[in-house]
């Protein structure tokens, strides 16, 4: 009776281990199933608020696309323009930040204050001889024009109401003079480009390198479980490319993850500390980790079909019209990258990767990847999604490898 029994479990066993095999084919390019990792809970915290410390307004623009899920948007009907309105509160109204950044974002007008140079010099736009209902209308919603605009339909998507687009248009018919720029910097076809020349690795010139610090400090910290990242990784050394493979397909929770996830589950895993997403020791640690692989190229593995996949959603998504804006992270950084919106200068995806987290003068804070796309998010007048939504992994192995082969600096340093 013995024998078929043994032959029985034996087949199992066999059974079991191809399907395994078969189910879970797991290629370089994906994380290995024998790093430990704490797969139930959140990476981040829950309930997910925006901006924990910062001044980020909290308006929910649910009823817009954003990188999650999509809203439908009808394109406005030609509208009949009666009477015209008052110019000078459309002066007002063009420079008016409350509204979207408004019209000074993208068109230099008359006197403008950096303007962008992302649409046409709007400056002389009353003698082009453009009606008033045919401008009410641009304005109302440009895609009746230019389906692939990136202005945005300001009456539409209730930025402007109909007769503060009208006080806009009797505005527009009085322009007729080139623009005076008071200031060089203030014409952005001069106005020059921020070319970054400080040492980022230089603790005096990058604050962000108090992040290096508290990340080595927090790796010989002992957590919870009485064991610290030393007590297994005695040879930090072991970490000296790591970084530079990051973000990868995860197949234990079906999605890519980033340097900054992988520090929150792994540690829960091993040492028991909780270092929540865009926490300072989140930050520490992720930004500890990649440094120890500063100086060496990037070089995400693409070879499976998985992250392939990724890759193929990440660049959809940066397409994807989101917001009351309307905007696509492309329409910035690929079709209007190298010009101004405003006084902030769009730069294009290469380059984009390598030197974060990065230390941010403007806000006195470090950033990681998926705080710089909330905030992108945000711009846009669309709702973020938490830090490791499976959107933004995507997104960020689509970034990552446009930028595979340069050479990861880290931390940066950005206005
Ligand atoms: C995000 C950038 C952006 C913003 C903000 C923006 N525009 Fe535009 N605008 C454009 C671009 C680009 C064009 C060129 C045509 C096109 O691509 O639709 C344009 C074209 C125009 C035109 C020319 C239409 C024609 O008949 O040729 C007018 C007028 C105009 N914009 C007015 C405005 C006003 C008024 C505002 C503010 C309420 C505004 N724009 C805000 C990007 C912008
Ligand atoms: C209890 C032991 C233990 C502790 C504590 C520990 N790790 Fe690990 N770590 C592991 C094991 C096991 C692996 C997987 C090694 C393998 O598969 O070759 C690993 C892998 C890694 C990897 C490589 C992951 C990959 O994709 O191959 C990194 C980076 C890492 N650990 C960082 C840390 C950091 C940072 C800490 C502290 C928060 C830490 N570890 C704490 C055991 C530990
Ligand atoms: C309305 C224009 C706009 C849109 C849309 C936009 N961004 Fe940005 N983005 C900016 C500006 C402005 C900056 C700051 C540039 C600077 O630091 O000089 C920036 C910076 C960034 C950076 C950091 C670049 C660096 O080198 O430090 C990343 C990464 C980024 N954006 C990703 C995205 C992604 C992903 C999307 C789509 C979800 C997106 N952006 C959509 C305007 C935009």
């Amino acid at each position: 009776m013995k024998q078929p029994l043994f032959t029985a479990t034996t087949i199992t066993g066999l059974t079991l281990l191809i399907a395994l095999n078969l189910q879970q084919p797991i290629t370089a390019a994906e994380m290995s199933l024998s790093v430990p990792l704490e797969l139930e809970k959140p990476a981040y915290a829950v309930p997910w608020k925006r901006y924990t410390n910062s001044r980020w307004k909290q308006t929910d623009w649910k009823e817009f696309s954003n990188l999650r899920y999509k809203r439908s948007s009808p394109i406005a009907k030609f509208q009949k323009f009666e009477t015209p309105g008052n110019p000078e509160n459309g002066k007002k109204l063009i420079d008016d930040r409350q509204h979207g950044g408004s019209c000074l974002a993208c068109h230099v007008f008359p006197n403008a204050s950096l303007p962008g140079n992302i649409g046409p010099d709007l400056s002389m736009v009353g003698l082009w001889g453009r009606s008033d209902e045919h401008l009410f209308n641009y304005i109302y919603d440009p895609r009746q024009f230019n389906p692939n605009t990136v202005m945005p339909p300001w009456g539409k998507h209730k930025l402007f109401t109909k007769d503060e687009i009208k006080d806009i248009v009797a505005y527009l018919k009085t322009l007729t003079k080139a623009s005076d720029f008071k200031t060089p910097d203030d014409n952005p076809a001069n106005r020059p480009r921020p070319i970054e020349t400080r040492d980022n690795l230089d603790p005096f010139e990058n604050p962000g390198m108090f992040t290096v610090e508290l990340g080595e400090e927090l790796f010989t910290t002992s957590g919870p479980t009485g064991k610290s990242c030393q007590d297994c990784h005695t040879d930090e050394k072991a970490f000296s490319t790591w970084a530079t493979t990051m973000p990868k397909f995860e197949t234990r929770l079906n999605k890519i993850i980033g340097i900054e996830e992988f520090v929150t589950r792994h540690a829960r895993a091993t040492t028991g500390a909780d270092y929540l997403a865009e926490s300072e020791e989140n930050l520490g640690l992720a930004t500890y980790l990649r440094y120890l692989a500063n100086g060496q190229i990037i070089a995400i593995d693409d070879s499976d079909e998985k992250t392939q996949a990724a890759i193929k959603r990440g660049k959809a998504l940066a397409k994807r019209k989101i917001g009351q804006l309307n905007f696509a992270c492309m329409d910035c950084h690929v079709k209007n990258a190298n010009k101004w919106i405003r006084g902030q200068y769009l730069v294009k995806p290469l380059g984009m990767y390598d030197h974060f987290p990065t230390y941010r003068t403007s806000r006195g804070e470090i950033w990681d990847i998926r705080k710089r796309f909330q905030w992108c998010n945000v711009s846009a007048r669309a709702n973020e999604l938490p830090p490791s939504a499976p959107e933004y992994g995507d997104l960020e192995i689509y970034l990552a490898t446009l930028n595979n082969g340069r050479i990861l600096s880290v931390p940066g340093i950005r206005h």
